[in-house]
């Protein structure tokens, strides 16, 4: 079976480039690489150092080593440094599920998460998102081959509450089926850097990583997988027939990124400050908008449209009329929401919502688009 198409990535394809205000990405706007160096202080000189040669095909050590540092219990040895979190989700899906295997997952949800699994064979179980709670109880209601838990989570910007952390920690101490983290939001939490991971909490228990959306460097691809040396052997050997290594510029950069991530990460939290208290401020008196829960993480939110909007034409009309680019929930398989990023510059996103609201206020006296 091959996986139907990627609902979401026609439309950023079409407009992610050209919209005045980018609101349909899931990361923090891009930086340039003259920005990246001078932040960090890389000069063309150490550019110049990087050997074009492959790097090895688990990810070089350095980087590993700064991999592993983000978790408790886990060694170099146990990072697999991939293209991208697609990639690791990709060889994680294809070397432990099997037809018929149930596999759970928090829905509305990243495509990737559930199209590989379904390709495999897996029977889907999604337990939905409601309120912004992710709710350990009903993910492990009952067994399954593979529980995943996307967090903080992609189309809500919810994340697990201290009270169902501890409740998950009890749980999968005694837990023997396999659970993945999905944790490509980490490090951008509203309040603080989130402390907690799965991974290293049980020998059947993994997570995914990336520092694409969260440090603006999508197109740099450094993704990884972390978990059971075994499993992990494994899926290094299947990446050779894939990608074998990554890029090595990527690699340096990235290595560099994850060791200055506090200094590196401050102005991105705090344009993400300002970009949600004008969010706070204008989504609630949008009269199209009929509710939506502040995200805690991530750099995304999921709108409830009003009863009887079909959420792409909304999506295209208000990309017409104002030039805001935001994505609709029916290429998340859920109709009736609309999918915000947050990761816009704030002068962006401030004049981008400033429109948008002029545009509603103008769709509420003709009551139509
Ligand atoms: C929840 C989630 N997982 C995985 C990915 C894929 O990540 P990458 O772009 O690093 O391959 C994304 C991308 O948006 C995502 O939102």
């Amino acid at each position: 079976m091959t996986p139907r198409e990627f609902f979401i990535e026609d439309r950023l394809e079409k407009y992610r480039l050209e919209a005045e205000c980018n609101l349909g990405e899931s990361g923090f706007r891009n930086f340039t690489l003259g920005y990246v160096c001078d932040f960090l202080g890389i000069s063309f000189d150490d550019l110049k150092t990087i050997s074009l040669a492959d790097s090895p095909n688990q990810g070089r050590e350095e980087l590993r080593k700064e991999i592993a540092k983000l978790y408790e219990g886990i060694t170099n040895e146990e990072v697999l440094v991939t293209t991208g979190t697609s990639e690791a989700l990709f060889l994680f899906f294809s070397l432990i599920l099997s037809p018929n295997d149930v596999v759970r997952y928090l829905s509305p949800a990243f495509q990737a998460l559930y199209e590989i699994p379904l390709t495999l064979g897996a029977k889907l179980e999604p337990v939905l998102v409601k309120s912004n709670e992710i709710l350990v109880d009903e993910l492990f209601q009952n067994k399954a081959k593979l529980i995943i838990i996307n967090h903080p989570h992609n189309p809500t910007g919810a994340t697990l509450s201290e009270k169902e952390i501890l409740k998950l920690k009890k749980i999968l101490s005694s837990w023997d089926e396999y659970v993945l983290f999905d944790e490509h939001y980490r490090f951008l939490d509203y309040e603080k850097e989130l402390g907690f991971s799965g991974a290293g909490l049980g020998k059947k228990i993994f997570a995914t990583g990336s520092i694409t959306k969260s440090f603006g460097v999508t197109g740099l691809r450094i993704g990884w997988l972390v978990g059971n040396k075994e499993l992990l052997k494994k899926a290094r050997s299947f990446k050779d027939y894939l990608t074998h290594t990554v890029n090595p510029i990527s690699e340096f950069l990235a290595l560099k990124l994850l060791q200055n991530r506090e200094k590196f990460l401050k102005p991105i939290r705090e344009n993400l400050q300002q970009n949600l208290k004008v969010f706070l401020d204008i989504i609630p008196k949008l009269s199209s908008i009929q509710n939506f829960t502040p995200p805690k993480g991530g750099l995304v939110s999921f709108l409830k449209l009003k009863e009887g909007f079909s959420s792409r034409e909304y999506a295209d009309e208000l990309y017409k009329n104002t030039g805001v680019f935001v994505l609709p929930g029916a290429d998340f398989e859920s109709e009736g929401f609309i999918r915000v990023g947050l990761g816009e510059t704030h002068e962006r996103f401030r004049t981008g919502l400033l429109k948008w609201i002029e545009w509603d206020s103008k769709i509420l006296n003709t009551n139509k688009y």
